[in-house]
């Protein structure tokens, strides 16, 4: 049956979505006041408080997301075409109905071809995935959201390496809970500094809360409002709603308890600033993947044989990093946890695959014989100060000898 206006191009759209035959909806050839949107994609997704048509406003700049119940978001679009947007095709597995509105607004309706045969599934389940894997690429609306995955659940060919990324370190993050024995808590809550574009952080608020069935809440921190305020809505639009991100540093975040602390790749000294609030904040578990060692580069006074093997740069640098992350693994030991620095992922997928993880424990801290090992690699290497060192004990400028100052 042919469709010639435009209430019966939105009653066949109706029609689709009762019968989930609805792939999505573009609406394009923008006429508005908005220089700066271009298109509206439109696709029907199921949240946890139900189906929603979830608008993708596409900007030339950036995307936002809006979800709205069936009913309004339907109206929506008929209120759009014909008077912002000229031009709307329906997708469905059978055929594409393309809309086109003239400069004389006369309407045409063509039934075309379906473009969309190979579509995995009309309305995508937020909550259905299978368990097999750790984090699922198919129906995974926030991966979608965050450019890891395509519409069809594949993952684009240049974040390949960061999706195995996202789920060895999901695996790891699920053994360590073990091991810490937080997994034994139903709630809990984790704090992820230098968040960034958030991949790690919606996987794991994914994994811990949807898929292990827990009740934890996630806030990254991150210093780029633009990458906060992204985050924030795409969590909106997939309500993951104990997933909030929070603009700001590291050092100046206040929580005064969080169970466990995560930085991954913040750069430089902002790793330390995240394990000392995971220190202040009495976190169990702190977990860390550093990267750029440049403050401890710089503080390396090497003497005897070691300044001659370090005057090579690539040495001193290797160096710097080992001598970094070792220093940090002590002091969270004189801190009361246990630590542990392993690679995460194999050298060729990143360089940057150093995990160093503290685990708090409740026994005893052998405080002298800690203190000495840091002090004679301090000495061996001609360090003044740790900027770690520097957050943990403020005075130790004035007062070299960290005995004193414990
Ligand atoms: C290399 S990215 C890593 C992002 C994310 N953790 C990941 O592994 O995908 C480091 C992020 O940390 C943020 N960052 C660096 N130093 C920071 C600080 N002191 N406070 C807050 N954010 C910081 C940067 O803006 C950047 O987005």
């Amino acid at each position: 049956m042919g469709i010639e206006t435009q209430a019966e191009f939105i009653s066949r759209l109706d029609e689709s979505l009762k019968t989930q035959e609805f792939v999505k909806l573009t609406l394009a050839k923008y006429r508005g006041t908005d220089a700066a949107l271009n298109r509206i994609v439109i696709r029907a997704v199921q949240l946890k408080s139900g189906l929603k048509l979830s608008f993708t406003y596409c900007y030339k700049t950036q995307e936002i997301v809006k979800n709205y119940l069936i009913e309004p978001g339907i109206e929506i679009i008929n209120s759009l075409l014909g008077s912002e947007f000229m031009s709307a095709r329906l997708f469905t597995p059978d055929q594409d109905i393309q809309v086109e509105y003239n400069k004389s607004k006369k309407i045409t309706i063509n039934l075309l071809k379906p473009s969309s045969t190979n579509l995995y599934k009309t309305i995508p389940q937020v909550h259905d995935r299978k368990k097999t894997r750790w984090i699922e690429s198919e129906n995974n609306l926030y991966l979608t959201a965050l450019g890891v995955t395509n519409e069809q659940g594949g993952i684009v060919k240049s974040m390949e390496d960061k999706f195995r990324q996202i789920n060895k370190f999901i695996e790891i993050v699920h053994s360590l809970l073990e091991s810490s024995g937080l997994n034994q808590k139903s709630e809990f809550s984790i704090v992820d500094m230098g968040s960034g574009k958030g991949y790690l952080t919606f996987a794991l608020y994914d994994f811990l809360n949807t898929i292990s069935d827990k009740r934890v809440s996630v806030t990254g921190i991150e210093s780029r409002k633009n990458l906060v305020d992204f985050c924030n809505q795409v969590a909106a639009s997939v309500e993951f709603e104990q997933l909030r991100f929070d603009h700001g540093t590291i050092k100046d975040h206040r929580t005064e308890a969080t169970d466990v602390t995560i930085a991954l790749h913040a750069c430089d000294t902002a790793t330390d600033d995240a394990i000392y609030q995971g220190i202040r904040s009495k976190s169990s578990l702190i977990i860390l993947a550093p990267c750029c060692h440049k403050q401890i580069r710089k503080e390396i006074q090497p003497s005897g044989r070691l300044k001659e093997l370090l005057k090579f740069g690539i040495l001193l640098e290797r160096q710097a990093e080992i001598v970094t992350d070792g220093l940090r693994a002590l002091f969270l030991e004189l801190s009361g946890y246990d630590a542990k620095v392993f690679e995460f992922i194999s050298p060729e997928h990143t360089s940057k695959n150093l995990m160093v993880v503290g685990v708090k424990h409740d026994r005893a801290i052998e405080t002298a014989a800690i203190l000495q090992q840091i002090k004679d690699l301090k000495n061996l290497y001609g360090i003044k100060v740790h900027y770690l060192e520097s957050l943990l004990f403020p005075d130790v400028l004035l007062s070299p000898n960290l005995a004193d100052l414990i």
